[in-house]
């Protein structure tokens, strides 16, 4: 279905408001913070290396048919090996911040505290002492889905509550280890993916398949071991270390199909409630799930015949505990769908998450197109999303923690379509900032580099350099986005 095809249709103002149109020229606010991100599995390689756990990620993508190519992240770009190159690429374009994560399995090799394998924290050691000797600030993800398979063949990985125990305690063994040097964390990256991909029928490791009810209880175990990391911080190394601790949240925008439609702007309320609330709600508003996902879920699961909600309760004691343990707001956008209600609301025999909000969501094939199905390029949905966020969760701070394009053109340098992507986008979080006075405090670009893109494996290129995935020396060599970026950071956004 395309706007153009619809008669009925209503434009939203951003096509016809030449004000929220209109390229603007200015920068930044003073401090502004320019990164780059990667993560673990997908650049370390060094799957085995010294003593190193298996992790979900090692199993999954080593079992045939489940990634493109039947692809693995056991080399990668060779980042374990090749972290000095990594820094020095940075250096070059002079970004002072780098947000990568940390391996728990590379650090605790079962995943327990109980067996610390000091070759990994010496790597991150080297790495965090590298970049700041070249002036470049660690923003450390805690967990980047690469899961220590132990812990998911003995309990079942984050369907389990016994994961939140063991997930502040690798928590503590990071803070003990790098916090004196590391004052920017995450916990989380997108527990949305990890509940619905990993445990709900999504494709992505471990592979479990119970959508609608596994994917509930995963995210269960999550908010509760997210706000476990942040109270052990909170509690234990807060004065000492004075670092900030946050969760990185992900969502797409959901713009109402027809605005002048009350049904529309309720499906697109409720599909961004079900997404970011999901995880959001309980963090930011109120310790407990978004009122309407209560109301939806308590109701199929009535309807399916099942004796309790297939969405878990938090107690009193757990809300608290809950309400307010991050301490900024972390944010990976990367795309806009439309959204309306159906003609009906059917409720499945088989309890999924997408029936239960009952939602029509699709992107309009007229958006430019990137070399990922699901992402296209449109610029003006960050700035709704971000004017979202600061009404609804109490105008946080907010760090764009992941921002960025994909290409399949995987040799080529020269790539505009990801410079008009960054440039449009940064120009969104820059009226955002300026016209809407939405807290934004930081911009992170992903990917510094190509990497293993998860099942799409190295189909799909998200990065500002070049990754020579034939060569074993796994040569980085810089696209023109990558100057392009570096020029925008260096002017602090695009004066006039
Ligand atoms: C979000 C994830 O955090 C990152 O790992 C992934 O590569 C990018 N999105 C692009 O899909």
């Amino acid at each position: 279905v395309s706007n153009a095809d619809d008669p009925y249709y209503v434009y939203p103002d951003v096509f016809n408001d030449p004000e929220r149109d209109a390229f603007l020229f200015g920068t930044f606010p003073e401090g502004f913070i320019w990164s780059s991100a990667t993560s673990s599995y997908q650049i370390e390689g060094g799957y085995d290396a010294d003593g190193k756990g298996y992790n979900i990620w090692d199993t999954f993508a080593n079992t045939p048919g489940n990634i493109a190519n039947n692809d693995t992240g056991n080399i990668a770009c060779d980042s374990y090996n090749k972290w000095e190159e990594d820094v020095r690429i940075i250096k070059e374009l002079d970004l002072e911040y780098y947000r990568f994560s940390l391996s728990w399995s590379r650090i605790l090799p079962d995943g327990t505290a109980d067996n610390v394998n000091q070759a990994g924290i010496d790597y991150y050691n080297n790495l965090i002492d590298g970049l700041l000797a070249d002036g470049i600030t660690p923003m450390v993800t805690l967990y980047h889905w690469d899961l220590p398979q132990d812990l998911q063949d003995d309990y079942g990985g984050w369907l389990n509550e016994t994961i939140i125990y063991d997930f502040g305690e690798y928590a503590r063994v990071c803070y003990e280890n790098f916090g004196d040097r590391v004052k920017l964390w995450l916990t989380l990256n997108e527990p949305w993916i990890i509940a619905q991909l990993g445990y709900g029928c999504g494709g992505f490791a471990p592979g479990v398949c119970a959508d609608g009810t596994g994917s509930y209880v995963a995210a269960h175990n999550l908010i509760k071991s997210h706000a476990k990391a942040w109270h052990i911080y909170d509690d234990d190394f807060r004065a000492t270390q004075a670092g900030r601790v946050g969760i990185t949240l992900n969502s797409d925008w959901m713009e109402p199909y027809n605005r002048s439609l009350e049904t529309d702007l309720n499906a697109a309320e409720r599909a961004q409630q079900f997404h970011l609330g999901w995880f959001g709600h309980p963090i930011f508003v109120d310790g407990d799930y978004p009122e309407v996902m209560r109301e939806m879920i308590d109701y199929s699961s009535e309807v399916q015949g099942y004796n309790e909600s297939r969405l878990p309760t938090f107690t009193a004691l757990e809300k608290e505990y809950i309400l307010g343990s991050s301490d900024f707001f972390g944010l990976n956008h990367y795309t806009t769908g439309y959204a309306s209600k159906p003609d009906e609301w059917v409720i499945s025999d088989n309890p999924s998450y997408y029936n239960d909000y009952a939602v029509d969501f699709w992107k309009d094939p007229e958006w430019p197109s990137s070399g990922s199905d699901w992402l296209k390029s449109v610029p003006w949905g960050i700035r709704r999303l971000l004017e979202w966020i600061k009404d609804e969760y109490g105008d946080p701070e907010i760090y764009v923690t992941e921002n960025g394009f994909s290409t399949k053109d995987i040799d080529d340098l020269n790539d505009p379509d990801r410079i008009d992507y960054y440039q449009s986008y940064i120009d969104e979080v820059l009226k955002a900032i300026e016209m809407d006075g939405v807290n934004v405090k930081a911009y992170t670009a992903w990917s510094l580099m190509d990497n293993f893109e998860w099942a799409a494996g190295y189909t799909e290129r998200f990065g500002m350099h070049h990754v020579d995935f034939d060569d074993d020396d796994r040569p980085r060599t810089q696209k023109d986005s990558s100057l392009f970026y570096a020029t925008v950071k260096a002017n602090n956004g695009f004066p006039k």
